[in-house]
This record gives C-alpha cells, structure tokens and sequence, in this order.
C-alpha cells in the first residue's frame, strides 16, 4: 500500500463478497506504475445497505467503483446518469461520481471488444456472423456490444431456451435463437456460460465446422486455457481468453477516476494470473 497525501483519490470495488475480485490487484499495479497518489480498495456491502453505501462513497470525496454481483442491478436505481452501455447490457459496473452526480456505465462489452482486437488483430465486429453459447448477465453485455459494433447477424444458443428468446426480443437487430450451435460460417464463437471453469462440467463442442478463420473466445478465466480454447488452438483457430476482457473492461473506471489512460500489456496478465492455474 503507497504512502498517501490528503490529495489522494479513492476509488475500489462493491460485492458482497468481494475478497475474490482480482480489481484490486488489477488498479494496484497501475496506479503503482503510473505513481499515482491514489488508492483502489475492495469494498464488501451487503445488498441491502448498498445506495447507502454508494452515497456514502461519494460523500466521503471517493471517485467512483466497480460494482460486481449481486449489485450490478441494485445499482440503476441509485445512479443519476445511465449511459446506454449501462442499459443496453442491463447491468451497471462502473459507476463515477462527478460533479455531485452519480453516473452508471456498463465497460463489459467495451472489454470483450477491445480484447478480441488486441487478441485476434485483423478480427472485426462486421466480419460476419458471431455465435454466443449461453443468455446470462455477461451473453448480454457481449451481444449488445456485438451488434452494436456492426456485428451483421448472432445466434444465442442456451441450455434454457427461453431465456435465450428473452434476451433476443431485449436485444432486438439480427439475433436468432437456435438448439444447436450452426458453426459452419461463423466468424465468432464465444462461451459465455460457466462451463469450462474450474469446478463445473467441461464444454463439449466439435469446433470442426467452424471456418479456418473463425475466432473462439472464452469469458471463463480459470483456468486460463479452457478446453474450448485448447481444442481451437490444436485446430489452428485464433483463441482469446477470459481474463483479456477482465483486463480491458477495467480501463474506463480508471481514466475517469485516476485521470491516466492505462494499458493492458503482459506484465499486468502475468501479476493479475499469478494465481489461476494456466490449465
Ligand atoms: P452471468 O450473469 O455471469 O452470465 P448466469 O446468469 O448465471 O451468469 O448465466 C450463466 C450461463 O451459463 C447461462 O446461460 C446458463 O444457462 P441457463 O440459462 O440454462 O441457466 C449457462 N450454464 C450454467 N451452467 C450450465 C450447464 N451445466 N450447462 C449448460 N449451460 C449452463
């Protein structure tokens, strides 16, 4: 922990719990890189003391937070400002206080994005056709990044069906519902679902159909190389993995609160993996 002034700016994470978040490592090393007089903490409240909480932060001069689970819808109700990122993903993980206003934004699909371009250069949202296994929170937040970005048609495949056609009539645009995921000319292949993590049952998929081209992204971030990445890179297909977008979605919360524009490179993936196993 730096050495703070009475200038220092405040910032950090509300979950309950919350000591698994890997935020506070994550902003850690980029204010300790960038010498910032600053400080980014975990913040466990329970759900029902959160809008006391929220106000609370920012009357005692903090700068903003992320918010994870369960907060993440909780938190509309006590924002003055919701950017469309926010409401079009339906959760709010970053909130700003600025100028005695509460703002809420939602950086997921900016993470899952600006993580695909880092890890599959030449990949573009227009390329073609995406498919998203699973329709929770985070199958959401990717979507409407997706489609908004220029993404010409989704698939949303799901164990429960019509949660699937739930979130295809919020999405509106080019998005279909299917039993089977049709892989055959997708440009993207993302697991939003929980399997595949450390813990709970493997993702069996054939990935032959899939085109040479095609990228597979993964959410799942422990283990580091899930299956599904493993089996795509043995077939030569581009794999990027969960903890990039983990990386990358935290960028926005620490410009506006810390004023500095920080950079996702290996040294930040090593430090923040250190403990996830790579298999
Ligand atoms: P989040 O908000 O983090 O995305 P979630 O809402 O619990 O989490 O969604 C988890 C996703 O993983 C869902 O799509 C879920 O499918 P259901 O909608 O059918 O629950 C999917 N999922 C979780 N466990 C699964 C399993 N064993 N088999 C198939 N899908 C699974």
């Amino acid at each position: 922990m730096p050495i703070l002034s009475g200038h220092a700016r405040t910032a950090g994470v509300l979950g309950w719990p919350v000591a698994h978040s890997r935020s506070p490592r994550l902003h850690g090393l980029w204010l300790q890189r960038h010498g910032i007089d600053g400080a980014y903490l975990p913040l466990p409240v329970r759900p029902e003391r959160f809008a006391d909480a929220v106000r609370a932060l920012a009357d005692l001069g903090f700068r903003g937070a992320n918010v994870t689970i369960p907060h993440k819808e909780a938190a509309f109700a006590v924002c003055d400002h919701i950017a469309d990122s926010a409401r079009r993903a339906g959760a709010v993980n970053t909130l700003v206080f600025r100028d005695g206003r509460i703002e809420g934004s939602n950086t997921d699909g900016f993470g899952f994005l600006e993580n695909l371009r880092a890890g599959a250069p030449g990949w573009r949202p227009e390329s073609g056709p995406a498919v998203l296994l699973g329709a929770g929170g985070a199958a959401r937040a990717i979507a409407a990044a997706l489609l908004d970005a220029g993404c010409p048609r989704l698939t949303l495949v799901n164990r429960t069906p019509a949660r699937a056609e739930a979130l295809a009539r919020a999405l509106g645009g080019p998005v279909s519902v299917a039993d089977h995921p049709a892989l055959e000319d997708a440009a993207l292949l993302v697991n939003t679902t929980s399997l595949g993590m450390a813990g709970h049952p493997p993702l069996e998929l054939d990935l032959s159909p899939l085109p040479a081209g095609a990228v597979v992204a993964d959410i799942v971030y422990v283990p580091l190389e899930t299956g599904l990445l493993a089996s795509a890179r043995a077939r030569g297909l581009r794999a990027v993995d969960g903890l990039g977008m983990l990386l990358h979605q935290a960028r926005p919360g620490f410009s506006a609160w810390f004023g500095v524009e920080p950079v996702v490179d290996q040294e930040l993936r090593d430090f923040v993996a250190a403990d996830i196993p790579r298999r």
